[in-house]
């Protein structure tokens, strides 16, 4: 495939980088594993690209199951993109179970890397442009799970190093062991939607204080925030899946309430719900990036439109604000 990367996208800088991000990046937690459709997830990499959303976030256990969202996109990436890698920002990550035993798991040196040249395999690739820790580990010393990110880049199997879902202090004390290194935290990764508010009291202070970049991950409550669920599940969708065990019935249902009364919020902006989600998340400037998951090519458009508007009006702000 040719040069297709001509969009109309707004990107934003990752905190004192040299790397910038679109305001939409795609992840491929869900829907590029073993039961997916190929062309279906050719065509969502193409349409990314078009549409200007360069940046794609993987994990080595992604999928169902483990692993096959990786060999997917590395299968990928060799027969039609090859000739785009150098505009394409890939990441992945290590830290959550993959492989029996003692060493399949969590940031000790030896699961990072042997984690890391896996997911090199998979996708074929020479080098990541970000090696995530994807959890902090209670056990490892962080001088060690840093220490295998540090080698991460010095080996040349990542270009920068970042760090998901670590609590805020421990997040600190990561920067600046990386600072020391001349390895600095590219990005922070971590939860962030109009159902979890909760990274706004210390995490996106102290990534601000870092001077990182973030990225904010299931920004529609992995679908709840489209308004799909708000007359039951549905087949065909993440919650009536059963290979996931991250979302299901009694979930959306705990969440219905507060989803119909942002809907009532979003017909009185005129927008459909999923663009008041994202674009509530992106009138926050510490965000670099909001990392969303598609199904379809429909879906992905859809999203990206959120990309490059004006800031909601202040008494959306304040409605949203005003929920109990
Ligand atoms: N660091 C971490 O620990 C971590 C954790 C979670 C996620 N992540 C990253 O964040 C990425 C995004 O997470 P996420 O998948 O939870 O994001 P999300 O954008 O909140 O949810 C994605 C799901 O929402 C539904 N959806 C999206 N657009 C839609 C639309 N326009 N209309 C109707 N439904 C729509 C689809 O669900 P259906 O399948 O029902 O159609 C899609 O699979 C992941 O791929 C991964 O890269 C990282």
């Amino acid at each position: 495939m040719g040069a297709i990367f001509m969009a109309d996208m707004q990107y934003r800088r990752c905190g004192k980088s040299g790397i910038l991000l679109p305001e939409i990046s795609l992840g491929l937690w869900h829907n590029f594993g073993d039961g997916a459709d190929m062309s279906v997830c050719r065509n969502m990499i193409a349409r990314a690209m078009e549409l200007g959303i360069c940046h794609f976030d993987l994990a080595d256990n992604y999928g169902p199951p483990p692993g096959s969202a990786e060999t997917c996109f590395g299968r990928l990436l060799k027969s039609d993109f090859a000739a785009l890698r150098d505009e394409m920002f890939i990441s992945t990550k290590a830290g959550h179970l993959m492989w029996p035993g003692p060493y399949g798991d969590w940031g000790s040196r030896k699961h990072l890397l042997a984690g890391l040249d896996q997911s090199l395999r998979r996708m074929q690739l020479d080098y990541v442009d970000v090696f995530y820790s994807h959890r902090p580990d209670p056990h490892t010393p962080l001088e060690e799970t840093i220490g295998a990110l540090v080698h991460a880049v010095r080996s040349g199997k990542a270009l920068y190093v970042g760090l998901s879902k670590y609590p805020p202090a421990l997040f600190n004390r990561a920067c600046e062991m990386l600072r020391e290194e001349k390895v600095p935290c590219l990005l922070h990764q971590f939860r962030y939607n109009l159902l979890d508010r909760n990274c706004e009291k210390a995490v996106l202070p102290e990534v601000e204080e870092q001077q990182t970049g973030a990225i904010v991950f299931s920004p529609l409550a992995q679908g709840m925030l489209t308004g799909k669920y708000l007359n039951g599940v549905t087949e065909g969708t993440r919650a009536a899946d059963t290979s996931s065990v991250f979302l299901d019935a009694d979930k959306v249902a705990a969440d219905n309430a507060r989803v119909a009364a942002l809907q009532q919020i979003a017909v009185q902006a005129g927008m459909p719900l999923t663009q008041l989600a994202l674009r509530w998340l992106l009138r926050r400037e510490e965000l670099t990036s909001v990392l969303i998951g598609a199904r379809t090519v429909a879906q992905l458009e859809q999203c990206a439109a959120a990309a490059g508007q004006a800031p909601l009006p202040q008494d959306v702000l304040d409605a949203i604000d005003a929920l109990p």
